[in-house]
């Protein structure tokens, strides 16, 4: 099976218990991630914000909370049709009535105008793209002169040794854990060997820039289990 086909079997699995199992398995911690992530995004009175990956809508939330008192247009995009319920359930629960819409798109070939966004999120999606250089070609292309991105994910080798034995000891327990939560050993697998196999910080940092991002940046998060990467789209 390709690696698309495999990824939308997971991730169509996964929406009915995406949101407790994110809470279980990191004992919390994405929430202070994301919440890291959003921190960082500026916020642009009329600005065209993409949450791309947007799964069940964590950063799309977080977005419009950070832009209350602004006027903002904001898409979230995601393959799956299921996800993206759960983010426009989640979003219209929070009572947030903005321009929002909800497109189904892979991430490789967005039906979006060049130079449209100022602001692209991308949180804990880059990993599953089937094509790396592809997503990060379209975002750049999508991203006004001067947008950026902001990118949320795991790493797959982190600095201290100590932590990498005990990241590695929780990668290999994680899909037993689905097993026991989610009755769900098979997506988990997934999961965690998407993480062992991802690329190296330094490889995603030379992508950007053959691309064409500028002030490209990379900020290590707990011990370097997750980075957020910048960048942003040149003017030539
Ligand atoms: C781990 S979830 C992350 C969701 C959310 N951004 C978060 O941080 O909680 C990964 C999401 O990426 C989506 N996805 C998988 N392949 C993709 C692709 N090629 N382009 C865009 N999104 C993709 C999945 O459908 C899923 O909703």
């Amino acid at each position: 099976m390709n690696k698309t086909k495999i990824i939308r079997e997971v991730f169509n699995k996964i929406p009915s218990y995406y949101d407790i199992m994110n809470d279980a398995m990191s004992i919390g911690i994405h929430r202070i991630w994301k919440k890291q992530l959003v921190a960082k995004v500026d916020m642009i009175n009329n600005g065209n914000y993409l949450d791309l990956a947007t799964g069940s809508g964590d950063i799309a939330t977080l977005l419009l909370e950070k832009n209350k008192f602004f006027n903002i247009d904001l898409t979230c995009a995601d393959p799956d049709a299921d996800m993206l319920n759960k983010a426009r359930e989640k979003i219209i629960n929070k009572g947030f009535i903005k321009k929002i819409s909800f497109i189904k798109t892979e991430a490789e070939n967005m039906p979006f105008e060049k130079d449209n966004f100022d602001i692209i999120t991308l949180s804990f999606g880059l990993r599953n793209f089937s094509n790396i250089e592809q997503g990060l070609s379209e975002i750049f292309r999508t991203l006004k002169p001067r947008g950026t991105l902001y990118c949320l994910e795991f790493s797959p080798k982190v600095k201290h040794q100590i932590i990498q034995k005990a990241y590695n000891v929780y990668l290999n327990i994680l899909p037993k854990i689905g097993k026991i939560m989610a009755k769900d050993q098979e997506s988990y697998e997934y999961l965690a060997q998407s993480i062992k196999d991802f690329k190296k910080t330094e490889q995603i940092i030379d992508i950007m820039l053959n691309i064409g991002f500028d002030n490209v940046n990379v900020e290590a998060l707990s011990g370097g289990i997750c980075n957020i990467f910048t960048g942003q789209k040149n003017v030539h």
